[in-house]
């Protein structure tokens, strides 16, 4: 990891972020119709996904038009990042997860669905060489961390990172332990996660935040410098980033 880039001022109302702000409870119902629009328009499109409980609203929306007839299961589903330690058939990673509550339900095959693994800088090569040749990442779902992370690009993060290991973030595994029988010394300590430059490589980007316990790093991603101190920041140098938050999320904007 390297050391934090000078912050840079925020350039007010020129980013690429639109945000949107939806009552409580609304983030997947808002969201499923950004995706819903760029899959009717792009049925091989490469989605990238996030994990964690945020968007699971949205990958259910997203079945229920595939029921509807949307078609979802020519896309490709390209994840942010994985737990490193867990066995293959672990329920926590995000390997299982993926699969379950995304790829299943939309009827994508295996060999469309790409979660990074590994704890070698070759394996994170391998992961990064994947998504170019696929020809990039078309719309890339965000979730924010209470420390402003996004991917495991925890504070410190630099704006150039690629997909590596990296260390998590006492935060993050706490957040986290409630998904291991709240024993924290059960989470992982490491991952391998894409980088923020890699998920600046999307094309689009739509960050969903839900719940009070958000909002202070949303405000600093919205409005503060654009620092590594808050990862989530870099995304106001991404030309086209839309964020449905809601309003428990909102609550310290303006
Ligand atoms: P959450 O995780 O959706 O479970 O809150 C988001 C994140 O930590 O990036």
């Amino acid at each position: 990891m390297t050391g934090a880039s000078p912050a840079t001022a925020p350039r007010a109302g020129r980013t690429g972020i639109r945000l949107v702000r939806v009552p409580n409870g609304r983030v997947g119902a808002v969201a499923v119709h950004e995706v819903a629009e760029t899959v009717a328009d792009h049925p091989r499109a490469v989605l990238g996904v996030a994990t964690g409980s945020t968007p699971l609203e949205l990958y259910a929306a997203l079945a229920r038009r595939r029921t509807h007839g949307l078609r979802t299961d020519a896309m490709t589903l390209v994840a942010l990042d994985e737990y490193v330690g867990l066995g293959g058939d672990d329920p926590r990673d995000y390997a299982t997860y993926v699969r379950r509550t995304i790829a299943t339900p939309l009827g994508i095959p295996d060999d469309r669905v790409h979660v990074p693994s590994g704890t070698t800088d070759a394996d994170a090569a391998a992961f990064e060489h994947g998504i170019a040749g696929m020809g990039g990442v078309d719309l890339q779902i965000l979730g924010i961390g209470r420390n402003g992370h996004i991917g495991f690009n925890e504070p410190g993060a630099d704006a150039a990172s690629r997909t590596r290991i990296v260390s998590l973030d006492e935060v993050t595994r706490r957040a986290n332990a409630e998904h291991f029988d709240g024993d924290l010394d059960a989470v992982p300590t490491h991952a391998i996660t894409q980088g923020v430059g890699t998920i600046l490589d999307a094309r689009r980007i739509l960050l969903l935040a839900a719940g009070r316990g958000k909002a202070a790093a949303l405000r600093a991603a919205l409005t503060g410098p654009v620092s590594a101190e808050v990862p989530a920041s870099y995304l106001q140098r991404h030309p086209a980033v839309v964020v449905i938050a809601d309003d428990d999320a909102c609550e310290e904007l303006e």
